[in-house]
């Protein structure tokens, strides 16, 4: 039935014999939507959808999925000419504010960012309180969230100010911090940013640079990791930008929303299988040996998965993958690695796998993580750092999506229902009474 008032056409739902009218909302593209935010009180009934698979939380214009053809867009520009063509700061503007900068805009919010890298100095003091072999993700999560001890005037989130300086502060931050985590580890001093360097530039000077002598930024290693950053920038409504949303409709710090998204993302099933994928291909071994892997994927009574594989989205090659499978290639070769075997061991993987009918019928392909990491291996960055380069490449997306949350007159706190299976009320029980 369509509404003709509103334009969007309107089914009808009843449960428990209560009727009511879900009209159906059309966006720029890509699936309608049921409206259901009367569906509870028309008919008492809620919607049972663990995991969000078939749900929207909200509405957004930041980046749009077509997860069977394969096709990520940012403010409508595609992915792949966004890596190609554009840089990480100039992607962070257009996710940020909807529009390629000016040569101006890109001067101002360059500088921005630019004069926002240094952090507090205490902040080495929280460092120190950490193990040697703290993993960097556990320090990014505790430093982050500690943002919000140093920054109290951006509490106030309804302040766009506020909200404007808190998000440049996160964007700059974040290399300094990630690469200060790395150091502690190494027992190194910590590396200040200097001005004068690109964005993943200074993340490399900050992160292999030593006191004692100049370092000369590869133009080679800075390009690939600024296009590894461009393509980890924003991927929609995912576990930790959803992790990010929900702390911050309580109204909590941005520091602490973003703290909180970096403790999603460090699951082996989110952005920590970058770190995972490396250590499968090493546990695999050899070629040889792929095919006793790809039958414990198979087997339902091992938890072993194939990480890199699979998306909840994408039933289609995420092509974010397609873009780093080639530089891969790319930069293995200029950096003279082109026969590391994990390389081979992972073409042969996909190759194996894409011919696999359990992998085809489930819709399997490689996703982001799948080639990230040995990209990252071969540039000589631990293992331990690849879900903190995620992290900081992805919170320019968290920060869009929670500035977009705080904006929309829509949003509320959320709180989801769920479906009670426990028992039903019953009187207490003595302990004298009991057993
Ligand atoms: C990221 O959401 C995002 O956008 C995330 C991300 C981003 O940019 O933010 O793209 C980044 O997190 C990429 C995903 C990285 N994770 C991995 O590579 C870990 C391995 N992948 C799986 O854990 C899994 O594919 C997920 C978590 C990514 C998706 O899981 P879903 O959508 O919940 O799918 P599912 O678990 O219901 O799987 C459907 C079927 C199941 O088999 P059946 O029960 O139907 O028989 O496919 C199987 C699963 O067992 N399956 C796999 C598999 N992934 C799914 N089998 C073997 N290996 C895999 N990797």
């Amino acid at each position: 039935m369509t509404d003709k008032s509103s334009g969007n056409a309107a089914q009808l739902a009843t449960a428990a014999d209560r009727t009511t009218e879900l009209p159906i909302l059309s966006g720029t593209v890509g699936p309608a939507v049921f409206d259901i935010r009367k569906l509870y009180n028309d008919t008492g009934c809620f919607t049972y959808d663990p995991g969000f698979t078939s749900t929207a939380a909200c509405r957004s214009k930041i980046t749009y999925i077509d997860g069977d053809r394969g096709i990520l867009l940012h403010r409508g520009y595609r992915i792949e000419d966004l890596a190609e063509h554009s840089d990480f700061l100039e992607v962070c503007y257009l996710i940020l504010f909807g529009e390629l900068p000016t040569p101006a805009q890109r001067e101002h919010f360059v500088n921005g960012v630019t004069y926002h890298t240094m952090v507090h100095e205490q902040i080495t003091t929280l460092i120190r309180g950490f193990r040697r072999d703290a993993h960097p993700m556990a320090v990014m999560i505790a430093v982050v969230g500690a943002l919000s001890a140093f920054y109290h005037e951006d509490l106030d989130i309804n302040d766009p100010h506020n909200r404007l300086i808190a998000t440049y502060r996160l964007i700059a931050k974040m290399p300094t911090i990630a690469a200060m985590a790395f150091k502690y580890s190494l027992g190194q001093p910590f590396m200040y940013p200097q001005n004068h360097l690109s964005y993943a530039g200074n993340f490399l000077h900050m992160t292999f640079g030593v006191p004692c002598e100049p370092y000369k930024v590869d133009p080679i290693l800075a390009r690939a990791l600024d296009k590894i950053f461009i393509l980890h920038a924003d991927h929609e409504q995912n576990a930790s930008t959803s992790t990010v949303r929900l702390v911050g409709s309580t109204g909590a710090s941005p520091y602490a929303a973003i703290s909180a998204g970096i403790a999603s993302l460090w699951g082996p099933a989110h952005g920590g299988a970058n770190e995972a994928v490396v250590q499968m291909l090493a546990e695999i071994g050899s070629v040889e040996r792929i095919p006793e892997f790809i039958k414990r994927a198979k087997d339902k009574d091992d938890p072993f998965r194939l990480m890199g594989f699979g998306h909840r989205v994408y039933k289609n090659y995420d092509p974010r993958a397609g873009v780093l499978k080639s530089s891969a290639d790319e930069v293995l070769d200029l950096l003279g690695k082109k026969n590391n075997p994990k390389l081979a061991i992972a073409k042969e993987l996909e190759r194996i796998a894409l011919e696999d009918d359990y992998f085809r019928e489930r819709r399997l392909f490689p996703n982001v993580d799948f080639y990230s990491g040995i990209i990252l291996e071969a540039m000589s960055i631990p293992t331990s750092m690849f879900t903190a380069i995620f992290a900081l490449a992805r919170t320019v997306g968290w920060l869009a999506q929670w500035n977009e949350m705080v904006e929309d007159p829509e949003q509320k706190i959320g709180r989801p229902r769920q479906l009670y299976v426990g028992a039903d009320e019953r009187p207490f029980v003595p302990l004298e009474r009991r057993g």
